[in-house]
C-alpha cells in the first residue's frame, strides 16, 4: 500500500482517535462468517463488535405489499424517525470527509476511477479492518446483517446487485439463501481481491455504476455509494440504475437530514432522499442500521428501499 507523505501522520492520527471515540466492545461476532480485510490482509471473523450488539434488526413498513411475517416488537417502532430529533447543524465530523479535505489537491486532476482508486490505495476511510471504510465494519453492520435477509425477502429478490460493493466483508457474512449476488466496483484491485477470498458464490466485477452496463438484477443495493458521489454522478447513477430494468433500489439514507448539498465526488456528506433535489416520498421500507459512528450523531442512518421508477426527476 502507498503512503501519500504529508497527510498520512495526520490521517492517522485522526484514524486512531476515531477507534478510540468508537464504543467498541471484546467480544467476537458469532454471526459475522466472512473475512475482514485488515491493512491489506485478511482475518477470519476476527472483528470487534459495537456495543449495540445483541440488537435486533429493525425495520418498519410503509404501505410495503408484503410486509415480513410475525407481530411488530418495541424494537421495530423504535426508529430513526421516532428518536430525539438530530438537527443537520452540529453533527459530528464524518473521518471520510476530514481525510477528503486533507486529499483535496492530490484529487483535483483524478478521473472518477482514480479518485476512488487514490482513496482506496491510501486507506484514506481509515478503517482496521475493511477497505470500506468504519460503516462497513463488523460492528456497523451488525443490524443490516441480520435485517437484510428479511427485507430481500419481502421483495421477492431472485438476484441481488450490490453497486457498489467495496470489499464486501460484510455482505459475505450474511445468509442469502439462495439469492444469486454480485458486486461491483469500480476499484479493480478490490474487485480482484474479492474474487480470490470471498466465497465462489459472490461474483464480483468491475463497473462504473455512474455509465457502465451493469448486471440485471431484481434489486439493487447502494450502501454508502451515493454519499461520495457529486449531484451529478448520482445522476447518472440513478439514470444507470433504472436503465438496468433493476426493480427496486436499496440505498443509505439518513432520515433526519434537512438541506441536501452538492460535493465533489469522492467526499462525504449526508443524504436524505425523501429532500430536495430528490424528493421520492416515505421509503417503501426502512432498515435502522443502528448506526452508533460519532457518539449517535448520524443514528438517523439508515437503508431505505424505493421503487427505482420513483427515483426519477419528473
Ligand atoms: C464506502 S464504500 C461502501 C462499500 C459497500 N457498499 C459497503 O457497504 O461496505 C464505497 C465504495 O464505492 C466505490 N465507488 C465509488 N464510486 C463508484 C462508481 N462510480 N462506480 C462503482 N463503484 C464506486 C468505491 O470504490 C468504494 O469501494
Amino acid at each position: 500500500m502507498r503512503k501519500p507523505g504529508p497527510i498520512w501522520p495526520r490521517v492517522t492520527a485522526w484514524v486512531s482517535r476515531e477507534a478510540q471515540d468508537r464504543d467498541c466492545g471484546n467480544d467476537r461476532d458469532p454471526t459475522l462468517h466472512g473475512p475482514l480485510r485488515l491493512n491489506g490482509s485478511f482475518r477470519r471473523s476476527d472483528a470487534r463488535i459495537g456495543a449495540a450488539a445483541g440488537a435486533p434488526c429493525s425495520s418498519v413498513a410503509f404501505g410495503f405489499p408484503s410486509p415480513p411475517a410475525g407481530p411488530p416488537t418495541r424494537k421495530d417502532a423504535m426508529m430513526p424517525h421516532d428518536r430525539p430529533r438530530l438537527p443537520d447543524d452540529g453533527r459530528p465530523v464524518v473521518l471520510a470527509h476530514k481525510t477528503f479535505l486533507a486529499s483535496r489537491e492530490a484529487l483535483a486532476s483524478l478521473s472518477l476511477k482514480d479518485r476512488f482508486r487514490f482513496i482506496h490505495d491510501h486507506n484514506l476511510w481509515g478503517a482496521a479492518t475493511s477497505a470500506s471504510g468504519l460503516g462497513s465494519e463488523a460492528g456497523a453492520t451488525r443490524a443490516i446483517r441480520d435485517g437484510l435477509p428479511g427485507l430481500l425477502d419481502g421483495l421477492g429478490v431472485a438476484t441481488l446487485l450490490d453497486a457498489p460493493c467495496g470489499d464486501a466483508g460484510w455482505i459475505v457474512g450474511v445468509d442469502l439463501g439462495a439469492i444469486r449476488y454480485v458486486g461491483v466496483d469500480i476499484v479493480p484491485d478490490l474487485i480482484a481481491r474479492n474474487r480470490t477470498e470471498h466465497p465462489p458464490g459472490f461474483e464480483f466485477r468491475v463497473a462504473d455504476i455512474t455509465r457502465d452496463t451493469l448486471p440485471e438484477a431484481d434489486a439493487i443495493l447502494c450502501r454508502d455509494g451515493l454519499v461520495h458521489l457529486s449531484f451529478s454522478n448520482i445522476d447518472g447513477a440513478l439514470a444507470n440504475f433504472r436503465r438496468s430494468g433493476a426493480r427496486w433500489l436499496v440505498t443509505t439514507t439518513f432520515t433526519q437530514w434537512q438541506a441536501n448539498r452538492d460535493c465533489e465526488d469522492g467526499d462525504w456528506r449526508a443524504l436524505n432522499f425523501e429532500r430536495a433535489p430528490f424528493a421520492w416520498g416515505p421509503p417503501l421500507r426502512l432498515l435502522d442500521e443502528r448506526c452508533e459512528e460519532g457518539g449517535g450523531g448520524w443514528r438517523d442512518k439508515s437503508l431505505a428501499v424505493w421503487d427505482l421508477a420513483a427515483t426519477a426527476r419528473p
